[in-house]
């Protein structure tokens, strides 16, 4: 049987549909190859005055970094596209993370760091919907300032547009940064909420749950 999101079955509902579900977990994979890779790859020209430690990094020396690089590319961008392409069209995001307000943001925020923020499964708060948003951005502006020092004749366009080739890296390794500041916040959010996390594999959560974060 095929369920959809909101679908009853006795005492559970389905909170996140099969292909948030799958793109999910499959961008997980994705973006932690990516990371490690382009950390490989920095440390063979820096930018900033710190290189990565080796056993941090994947690929082994350049050419290996840029070969795990490339090919989590495609995965990245495949399964972006499609997760991007259901939230658009299916009205998942207009539902899920709008609306947004500062004030929202703001009383979530002061309630979450007072551990009175009540967590109901199947429903993001503001200050989550904050984080999806900002990092789909991040995760937009990483592959864009991609395209542009990958290849910065095809794309001059893009490449001029974030100010040059060495620019183009600062933003390539800013919007890094903001997606692993994401993963830090989110990773824990989800140690302090673990009931989240069965829902996102098997897709439903009990119609009486109420956690609080
Ligand atoms: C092992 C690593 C990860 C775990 C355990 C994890 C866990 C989760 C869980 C439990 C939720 C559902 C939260 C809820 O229902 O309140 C969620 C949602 C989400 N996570 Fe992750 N996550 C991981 C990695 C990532 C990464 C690397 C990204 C992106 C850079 C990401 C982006 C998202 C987004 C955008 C959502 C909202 C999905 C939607 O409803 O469209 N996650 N994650």
């Amino acid at each position: 049987m095929s369920l959809a999101v909101g679908d009853e079955i006795p005492g559970s509902r389905v909170i996140h549909p099969l292909i948030v579900r799958i793109t999910h977990w499959l961008n997980a994979v994705a973006i932690v190859l990516m990371i490690l890779s382009g950390w490989r790859i920095y440390d063979a020209s820096p930018i900033f005055p710190f290189t990565f430690p080796p056993w941090m990094t994947l690929g082994g020396w350049l050419g290996g970094a840029l070969a795990w690089h490339f090919a989590a590319m495609w995965l990245l961008v495949v399964n972006g596209l499609v997760y991007v392409g259901f939230g658009l069209a299916s009205g998942h995001f207009r539902h899920d993370f709008l609306p947004l307000s500062l004030r929202a943001i703001w009383r979530d925020l002061r309630a979450a760091l007072t551990f009175k923020l009540e967590h109901r499964l199947g429903t993001y708060n503001a200050v989550q919907r904050l984080l999806y948003v900002g990092v789909i951005l991040f995760a937009i502006g990483v592959v864009i300032s991609g395209l542009a020092i990958w290849k910065p004749v095809q794309f001059q366009f893009v490449t001029g547009l974030l100010g040059g080739y060495d620019t183009a890296r600062i933003v390539h390794f800013a919007m890094m940064a903001g997606i692993v500041g994401f993963i830090v916040v989110h990773l824990a959010l989800v140690f302090v909420v673990p009931s989240t996390l069965p829902p996102m594999i098997t897709g439903r959560a009990s119609t009486h749950k109420g956690t609080p974060l």
